[in-house]
């Protein structure tokens, strides 16, 4: 058993989720309101450390109204342990869990991050040699009560959860610019597939104009 996962994210007409220096500020302001609702209605929001290295994200609601208990369980996939020691997704706003491979854990178990981050009670969830076993930690999250996931990138975890089969639906904004760039982020990296005949699969399910931006909700098809 797994959650739900619906994985969100804003891109540019090209594709791309960040600018080739790392700038990603895509979305108009009431795309950022609809993501924060989907941030309210799910039990937890998952990142790669590339993401919070780059953004340093809260990942809380905070652009519409809500209560504490609103905020989902923060999830980063970290195999090598490298979220910082300020990194703002392990402050007190919310759960966190950090998601580590078992080669890296005893190293990172004599460090003063893990002492600190556990103080702060944050967390963890060891599983695969080097990388994260994704499906594992989907089962753990869903034995810890996670429903519902929203997955909020980046390129590189988008591609390995859309291969594995985790994703369920894809809500997507296409803001209407273009940055160009080919070393900048697209919505999915990763090691990519060889052949279209190879690729994932999707339906439209909706699609509607907001603000500036166009969104469109797709669902994955098993
Ligand atoms: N526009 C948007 O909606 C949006 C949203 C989010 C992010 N972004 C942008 O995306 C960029 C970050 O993307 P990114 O591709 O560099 O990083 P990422 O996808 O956030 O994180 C990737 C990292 O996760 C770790 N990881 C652990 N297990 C994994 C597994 N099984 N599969 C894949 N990754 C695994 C790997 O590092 P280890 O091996 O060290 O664990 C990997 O390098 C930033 O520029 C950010 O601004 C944009």
């Amino acid at each position: 058993m797994r959650p739900y996962v619906i994985l969100n994210a804003a891109m540019t007409l090209d594709g791309k989720i960040a600018t080739k220096t790392g700038s990603s500020n895509i979305s108009g302001k009431e795309d950022l309101e609809r993501v924060h609702e989907i941030r309210k209605e799910c039990d937890a929001i998952m990142v790669g450390i590339g993401t919070v290295l780059a953004d340093d994200p809260r990942l809380t609601v905070h652009k519409i109204d809500a209560k504490p208990e609103d905020n989902p369980v923060r999830v980063v996939v970290d195999s090598r342990c490298r979220t910082p020691i300020d990194a703002r997704i392990t402050n007190a706003d919310a759960k966190t869990i950090i998601a580590g491979a078992n080669e890296y854990k005893h190293e990172f178990f004599k460090s003063e991050r893990y002492e600190t981050f556990k103080n702060r009670g944050v967390k963890f969830f060891w599983s695969g040699d080097e990388r994260v076993d994704l499906p594992a930690l989907m089962s753990y999250l869903h034995e810890e009560g996670i429903e519902t996931l929203m997955l909020e990138g980046g390129a590189t975890l988008n591609f390995s959860m859309i291969r594995a089969g985790l994703i369920d639906e894809i809500r997507i904004c296409v803001a209407p610019m273009v940055v160009g760039g080919s070393n900048a982020k697209t919505f999915f990296d990763g090691e990519g597939f060889d052949l279209m005949d190879d690729a994932v699969k999707l339906e439209l399910k909706d699609c509607y104009s907001l603000g500036k931006d166009l969104i469109l909700t797709y669902e994955v098809l098993k």
